[in-house]
């Protein structure tokens, strides 16, 4: 993210790849990433980015999810948000309250299988299923401080019905876009309320987002119709035209660069 600079940025939303998430594992190889450490390392390398371009007071919300999978005949689970929080703290964020979303359930699990099988009603072999996500929030030091009756504050204001579901730590966001096919089903894109929410709650009109794992842009649609302005980062050049298809006529504002690392 060499073209940001310092301190410019007010909110981040973003989902990354998650480790030893099945669908990620090809991926993670291709980064020479193979074991659990050198994925979360991987990710730290934009976690630190993250934590540079920050305005002061401005946030970070990481969508992860944990990961089971048993190695060498032997049960494990992996608490990718755990090692999420780790990090950002050890970079001297500040670890907020975070949101836990409720997906929809997805089959039990019976020795770390995908169903319960015929012995599912016996205890105590069966695990839980993970079926929620987590919603990690950072903040880079104190508060945000605005002008007196800052005008774009005012705008950007929510109302109680939304404050009291969105600040809430449990949320039942279904339904990903009915038409999520191919490519994005297979990026795990999240579902526009997400990232809606997230934009409403955390930052004003005509902030800076950024998303440095922006899939198929969801991210980038939403802070675009809510008056934000955004600056996103894919490395997959086949998502270009699943982004550029999404955004419409929205399309003129944005720039596309290509560029080598
Ligand atoms: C979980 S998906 C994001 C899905 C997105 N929230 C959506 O709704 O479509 C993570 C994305 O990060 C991309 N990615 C992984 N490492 C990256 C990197 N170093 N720079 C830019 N993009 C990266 C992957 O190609 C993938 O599309």
């Amino acid at each position: 993210m060499r073209e940001l600079q310092n301190e410019t940025v007010h909110l981040v939303v973003t989902s990354p790849p998650y480790p030893m998430v099945a669908i990620w594992d090809q991926f993670f190889s291709e980064a020479s990433a193979y074991t659990y450490d050198q994925m979360h390392e991987y990710l730290f390398q934009v976690w630190k980015e993250v934590a540079r371009v920050l305005v002061p007071g401005g946030i970070a919300c990481i969508n992860i999810g944990d990961a089971t999978r048993s190695k060498d005949g032997v049960f494990h689970l992996y608490p990718n948000h755990s090692r999420v929080i780790e990090r950002f703290e050890g970079l001297g964020l500040v670890s907020l309250p975070y949101i836990l979303w409720k997906k929809p359930t997805t089959k039990p699990q019976y020795k770390g299988k995908g169903a319960f099988l015929g012995s599912g009603f016996l205890p105590p072999n069966a695990y839980v299923t993970l079926d929620m996500e987590f919603i990690l929030i950072f903040r880079k030091g104190e508060l945000r401080s605005f002008p007196p009756k800052d005008p774009d504050r005012y705008k950007s204001k929510f109302t109680k019905k939304e404050r009291d579901e969105w600040f809430s730590q449990v949320w039942n966001v279904t339904g990903a876009r009915q038409n999520i096919e191919g490519l994005e089903r297979r990026i795990a894109a999240f579902p526009e309320e997400i990232p809606r929410r997230l934009i409403r709650m955390f930052s004003i009109n005509g902030d800076l987002i950024l998303d440095p794992f922006l899939g198929s842009g969801t991210s980038l649609k939403v802070a675009i119709d809510q008056g934000r302005r955004f600056v996103g980062y894919e490395s997959l050049e086949s998502l270009v035209s699943i982004i550029k298809t999404r955004l419409g006529n929205e399309l003129r504002q944005v720039e596309f660069a290509t560029q080598k690392v």
